[in-house]
């Protein structure tokens, strides 16, 4: 028994690793608390070299208000953050709030808890001795990627929006005249919305007045990708065209070899208004196949939410 608690200890809270992390999932709870005490001293040395790794390419590469919205956090450098401490500095700038959960979210739970300014968040974080291998999100990705993005206020009201669209689409399946019509608009629609999703907030770029840079949460955590994105000749980068982007599939195992750029946060909540008229007017139901593929957990989560 001792044994296996220290084992336990020794493997901390790192992703795929972690006890405690199964065990909340075995039990079916999705939603947790953060058990700072079990995190090892190799989970505080990933944070530490992967905060430390990414300052200059955040000052190269980010755009200002992610680089105001790290200042606003206060981080300490040299530990995994708590997230009571990242939500008192970040609730009173947005009423956003990082909320810790087990594993993946559903994808209308997902965009349902960003309606309530809830950002799911993965506790666990990446192994110390393979910082750039990343299957999955952790804490980095989370937290230095998504999270200073919601101190700023015009976003936050932008992330906010996708939580409508979610709902838009889970009324609009309903309307489908039978069971099998119902899947396949749902699959359209939610395709649309994590395309969307995926290059903006996950990998978007944007003009700002001393040229083009990231918001994209995969691109702010990634050590390679960032500069990649920003300078490799061979990315394409165009102004978001919302007729594209929603019909255009994208493959995560590698670096994104198309990136789409936005005016600023102002236009990117127009964006999201525009998505949800889109939905809303049955223009979604069609898109074209392709990745990302909708599996049952999120075309249910749609189900249960008409
Ligand atoms: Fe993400």
């Amino acid at each position: 028994m001792a044994d296996s608690t220290a084992a336990a200890a020794a493997r901390g809270l790192t992703t795929t690793e972690a006890a405690f992390i199964e065990a909340a999932q075995h039990a079916g709870r999705l939603y947790i608390h953060q058990p700072y005490e079990l995190y090892s001293e190799q989970n505080h040395e990933a944070w530490q070299r992967l905060f430390a790794r990414m300052q200059p390419q955040w000052r190269r590469y980010a755009n200002p208000q992610f680089l105001k919205g790290i200042d606003s956090l206060c981080f300490d450098a040299s530990q995994v953050p708590r997230l009571e401490d990242v939500n008192r500095f970040l609730a009173p700038l947005t009423g956003f709030r990082a909320k810790a959960v087990s594993g993946y979210v559903p994808a209308f739970d997902f965009f349902d808890c960003l309606s309530k300014r809830e950002f799911p968040t993965t506790i666990t974080i990446r192994r110390a001795d393979r910082l750039d291998y990343l299957p999955e999100p952790d804490i980095f990705h989370d937290i230095a990627g998504h999270v200073p993005m919601h101190t700023d206020p015009k976003f936050a009201d932008a992330l906010v929006r996708f939580g409508n669209c979610a709902h838009t689409a889970a009324r609009m399946a309903a309307d489908a005249p039978d069971p099998e019509e119902k899947q396949r608009r749902l699959t359209s629609m939610i395709k649309a919305l994590a395309r969307f999703f995926w290059f903006t907030v996950e990998f978007g770029l944007m003009q700002t007045p001393d040229g083009v840079r990231a918001y994209g949460s995969g691109l702010l955590s990634s050590y390679g990708e960032l500069e990649h994105a920003l300078t490799a000749p061979a990315v394409q980068r165009y102004p978001l065209q919302m007729e594209w982007v929603v019909n255009q599939g994208f493959d995560y195992h590698h670096y994104q070899p198309l990136l789409f750029i936005i005016d600023g946060f102002d236009h990117l909540f127009a964006l999201v208004d525009e998505l949800e008229r889109r939905l809303a007017a049955g223009a979604l139901m069609y898109v074209a196949p392709g990745a990302p593929d909708i599996n049952d957990a999120d075309a249910s989560s749609f189900l249960r939410a008409e």
